[in-house]
């Protein structure tokens, strides 16, 4: 009887909080197409994100003729740029005011 209160409360406190993934891809053909700079705007971006952001960097994800590419919430996007970035992230609710006045000067 315990545990399912606590399986209960837990569900529901992480139900309040959205949850994205971002993998972004810094392999040879990525790097080149400028996937180390979407890399470092994400973390700056995400870090006072009121959403629970989990931000990872990988080698090659097999579709280097999308260059640059990431996968959001185990989506592949390809031919990413920092515009397109910003908005997908400001789609996803993940850029604060402050932040994209910042972030734009890019
Ligand atoms: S180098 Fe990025 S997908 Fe292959």
């Amino acid at each position: 009887m315990a545990s399912a209160a606590i399986k209960t409360g837990v569900a529901s406190g992480a139900a309040a909080r959205q949850r994205h993934v971002f993998v972004v891809c810094t392999g040879e053909q990525c790097s080149e197409a400028g996937s180390r700079d979407l890399l470092s705007d994400l973390k700056h971006e995400c870090r006072h994100a009121d959403a629970d952001v989990r931000v990872g960097a990988s080698r090659c994800l097999g579709h280097c003729q999308l260059a640059p590419a990431m996968i959001e919430d185990g989506r592949m996007l390809g031919w990413v740029s920092r515009r397109r970035l910003r908005g997908e992230l400001s789609r996803l609710g993940l850029r604060s005011l402050g932040q994209r006045r910042d972030f734009d000067r890019h």
